[in-house]
């Protein structure tokens, strides 16, 4: 691939802006020598204004979702992408939600570029788990557990039962919810049926990836690929 549109697909300028900035010195190798648009150094070798590129498609990115956030790209509000550089809005191959997380859900979002991957991530079959932590208005009753388990449920203008999915009680007003599905609203409209309010509700893992503890609010960053395995790698113990 051409360097000028290598650097525009990766977001950093249209064409034209990018060729005036490869004209103006600022892609160089390695060693700081300013390439021409005719050369394509390996791509660890390139540097933007003194910088490593990002890395090519394929890219999977892992992002603590805050609430307050949407998922959309056309929101009229704040969107999922202001948390990240803005040329990764810019991306060719663009750079989605893996599923999406309600505005005023928070956690585990991943993002990738990899069309495939990401539907071997939210389809059922996969097998990728959802697991959520929700706070609740009202202490669990004990009917919730079987009610989820039951494979039965269905939601409020919907026809199809849900699969069945895991509770765990974590405290009286507090569990884990998991999910092998992502329906609209999924888990607030679960806890509605059973006649309690979700209050608060936090993804904590994707199949075995979980929130890394170290990773705050608001930030993000790019998944090794031990990380984007461990996505497909068994139940989530965590
Ligand atoms: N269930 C919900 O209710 N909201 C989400 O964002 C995800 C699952």
């Amino acid at each position: 691939m051409k360097l000028v549109k290598l650097l525009a697909n990766l977001g950093y300028g249209s064409r034209k802006e990018v060729q005036r900035l490869i004209r103006s010195g600022a892609v160089t190798d390695d060693t700081g020598r300013p390439l021409s648009e005719s050369e394509v150094p390996a791509h660890d070798r390139i540097r933007f204004r003194g910088e490593e590129l990002d890395p090519p498609s394929p890219l999977v990115l892992m992002l603590n979702k805050p609430c307050g956030y949407t998922c959309g790209t056309d929101d009229p509000g704040a969107v999922i992408y202001d948390l990240l550089p803005e040329r990764f809005g810019q991306r060719n191959p663009a750079l989605s939600p893996v599923g999406r997380l309600d505005k005023d859900t928070s956690g585990l979002l991943l993002m990738t570029d990899d069309g495939q991957l990401l539907h071997r991530i939210i389809h059922p079959k996969s097998g990728c788990l959802k697991v959520y932590h929700a706070t609740l208005d009202r202490p669990l009753e004990g009917h919730e557990g079987p009610l989820f388990a039951s494979g039965e449920l269905v939601l409020r203008n919907e026809t199809k039962p849900l699969l069945p999915a895991r509770l765990e009680v974590v405290g009286e007003k507090e569990a884990r919810v998991i999910l092998h599905e992502g329906r609209y609203h999924q888990v607030r409209r679960m806890f509605a049926a059973a006649g309690n309010h979700v209050l608060d509700l936090r993804r904590v893992a994707i199949g075995g990836l979980a929130l890394p503890d170290d990773l705050p609010e608001g930030e993000w960053r790019i998944l090794t690929n031990e990380e984007t395995a461990a996505v497909f790698a068994g139940k989530n113990t965590d």
